[in-house]
């Protein structure tokens, strides 16, 4: 790992917000976009594979530094009725890259697979992405090669009472995270607002 990155607030991503999603996908660099969709792909491709992301039943997790999303993960459960599988997708934005968001994400990823009765998680990427399988490596996940892919299998452990209160308590933190970064952000808004006013020299009155 290099310099910290202060991990931020990690939390799910609400369905109004695929508009920071796409800006934080469309801020990867070309390399980044490639490992992540496994090919090269166009700001309109992008801008419409984020307008479908919640419709699909997608749980993402975002990261915030700064009040910015600079990190996602996306689970994709597969099946309609009880889904015992799911597939997962990572992107870090490239200066966040390595400062262990992406393993942050991870965690996050499997314990919400966890608690809705996931067992098997599938994770693909480009054989010569090592960095995403060494994070997959973290978790004991099965590699597999094949051609330019590697897919990645983990087992989630069953769910407990602790794993669902840990799930709700990263939720709450979450939650409390945004509310505050808002506050903060129209508190910045109303600063900017009233601020130059009050440095303005008062002319006294001839
Ligand atoms: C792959 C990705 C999600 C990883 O997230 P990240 O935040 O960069 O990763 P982390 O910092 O949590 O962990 C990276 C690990 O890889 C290791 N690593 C870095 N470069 C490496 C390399 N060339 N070879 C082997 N391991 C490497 C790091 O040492 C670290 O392991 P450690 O924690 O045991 O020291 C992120 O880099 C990314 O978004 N890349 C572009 C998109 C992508 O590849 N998505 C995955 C396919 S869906």
């Amino acid at each position: 790992m290099t310099d910290e990155v202060a991990p931020g607030i990690i939390r799910k991503l609400w369905s109004g917000e695929t508009g920071r999603f796409r800006d934080h996908l469309l801020r990867l660099d070309t390399e980044s976009r490639r490992f992540r969709f496994g090919s090269a792909v166009s700001p309109e491709f992008i801008e419409r594979y984020a307008s479908r992301v919640f419709r699909t039943g997608a749980i993402v997790h975002g990261c915030f530094v700064d009040g910015e999303l600079r990190a996602a993960a996306e689970l994709y459960p597969m099946g309609d009725v009880l889904p015992g599988e799911a597939e997962a997708a990572f992107s870090v934005e490239t200066e966040y890259q390595n400062h262990g968001l992406g393993t942050l994400l991870l965690d996050r990823v499997i314990l919400s697979a966890r608690n809705r009765g996931i067992r098997s998680l599938f994770m693909s990427c480009l054989a010569h992405n090592r960095r995403m399988q060494q994070i997959a490596r973290k978790y004991d996940a099965e590699l597999k090669f094949e051609h330019d892919e590697v897919t990645a299998e983990l087992v989630a452990p069953f769910p407990t009472a602790l794993s669902l209160a840990q799930e709700a308590a990263a939720d709450a933190q979450g939650m409390a995270g945004a509310v505050l970064q808002a506050q903060r952000l129209a508190t910045g808004r109303l600063l900017d607002m009233f601020l130059p006013a009050a440095t303005e020299p008062v002319l006294e009155p001839q």
